[in-house]
């Protein structure tokens, strides 16, 4: 009798393992989602697949492209396709067979909940953001709904999902936030750089909705257990950012002969990082970080904007000179940004001591190839500069 019992529930086991896929994708039609693109037929490699959301945008893309490299599990990659995202960017793995790719907001709940009974992912990465202190000066909705609605959104839908798994894999399972420096705010001259204890104090819209993310993600850990982990670095630079940024602007603003606009007086301070290293740092985070835990990054490379734009001007006298002028010469003061931090700086000593990260490129070896980068994509770039792009800038710096 145990016996015809126990064939009963593994047929059952059976039969539901193999209908699933089928049912989850009759939950998405059923919900409207037909700009979903799953893979019904695929076999899923339980838990070992990365659910990956923004992964279309600049640093999300450098991730995805970096794990299919250097791992075998498969990505699905979540993005809604704002402005900022772009599934060129992904060009090279488009027809690898362990990626997917879901259009779709964080925010849609039984979108999320589908993919994750779908994929049945053993880690979230979630870059997905609005992102641009300018932007979020001008309007700061957006970032309220994506950054910190979104967010919320998410982590309801994972930990159901993670509440559900068996024991092991709800050992095993991790979510990882992806946050920035500027939830510290500004640090005068003489301060230390950032430590992870530093207590926040965010002064644009942006980072006071990343702020906001930061405190649900810890407050997901120490109420619900989720395992998750924080991280926080400072600017990124490289291939695939969006031209809106700082260092792509003034690359191809000065390519173009046009002016290079600096706010203020060009004395602020970052701490730059090669996006590659970025992901290795995630990657190590996702690997050995302790659960619960905030990891800052950083570069150890602190430089005034003024700096950053003649070394990049320097460069393109070498590889693109201008015939006659010096691209140095076309450096415009522009009126400052409001509330404009004044330096940020990342103590890295954390990431390094616990799990032996350290940044590969200096600035000067990952600008030089980040400079050559936008010089041999320009299908890339015009793809990315026409349209909304070209309104942005003209109401962003006109006087
Ligand atoms: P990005 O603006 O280039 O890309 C953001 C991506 O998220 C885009 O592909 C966009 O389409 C997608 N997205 C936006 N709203 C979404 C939504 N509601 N649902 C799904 N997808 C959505 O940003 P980035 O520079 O790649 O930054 C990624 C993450 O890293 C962000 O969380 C940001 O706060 C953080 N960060 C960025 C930097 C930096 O220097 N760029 C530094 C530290 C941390
Ligand atoms: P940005 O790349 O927007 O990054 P963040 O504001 O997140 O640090 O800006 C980097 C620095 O460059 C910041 O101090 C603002 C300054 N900046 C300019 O001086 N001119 C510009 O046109 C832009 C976009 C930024």
């Amino acid at each position: 009798m145990d016996r015809i019992r126990q064939g009963i529930n593994l047929n059952f086991a059976v039969w539901t393992g193999l209908a699933r896929p089928f049912l989850l994708q009759l939950s998405v039609y059923l919900a409207g989602h037909d700009r979903v693109s799953v893979a019904p037929c695929r076999p899923i490699l339980m838990r070992q697949t990365i659910l990956v959301t923004g992964g279309a945008g600049f640093i999300g893309s450098n991730f995805i492209l970096q794990r299919m490299e250097q791992d075998r599990a498969p990505v699905v990659n979540l993005d809604k396709l704002t402005y900022a995202g772009n599934v060129r960017n992904l060009d090279r793995i488009a027809g690898d067979q362990r990626y997917v790719f879901v259009h779709g907001d964080i925010g849609d709940r039984t979108l999320v909940q589908a993919l994750l009974g779908q994929h049945q992912p053993r880690a979230i990465v979630h870059f997905a953001a609005e992102s641009h202190v300018d932007r979020s000066i001008r309007g700061p909705e957006d970032f309220i709904r994506t950054n910190v609605d979104g967010t919320l959104a998410l982590l309801e839908e994972v930990r159901a999902y993670w509440m559900d798994l068996t024991e092991p894999a709800r050992r095993d399972f991790r979510f990882l936030h992806v946050s920035t420096d500027e939830v510290y705010g500004s640090l005068d001259p003489d301060d230390p750089p950032f430590c992870e204890t530093k207590s926040y104090a965010p002064n644009s819209p942006y980072a006071a909705s990343k702020a906001a993310s930061d405190h649900l993600v810890r407050a997901y850990h120490r109420t619900y257990e989720l395992p998750t982990l924080t991280t926080n670095c400072s600017n990124n630079y490289g291939p695939f950012q969006f031209p809106e940024k700082l260092i792509p602007l003034v690359i191809l603003n000065a390519r173009d002969g046009k002016s290079l606009p600096i706010y203020g007086d060009g004395q602020n301070v970052r701490d730059w990082l090669y996006v590659q290293d970025h992901c290795e740092a995630i990657a190590a985070v996702l690997a050995q970080g302790r659960v619960g835990e905030t990891y800052n990054i950083g570069g150890w490379n602190e430089k005034r904007n003024i700096e950053i734009v003649e070394i990049i001007c320097g460069i393109l006298d070498e590889m693109a000179p201008r015939t006659g002028a010096r691209h140095r010469d076309l450096i415009t003061f522009v009126k400052d940004r409001p509330g404009h931090d004044r330096r940020y700086a990342m103590d890295a000593h954390k990431i390094e001591r616990e799990l032996g990260w350290r940044p590969k490129e200096t600035f000067e070896t990952g600008i030089r190839k980040t400079v050559r980068w936008y010089l041999d994509n320009e299908d890339w770039v015009a793809g990315v500069t026409s349209g909304s792009y070209r309104q942005w800038i003209e109401t962003h710096y006109s006087k």
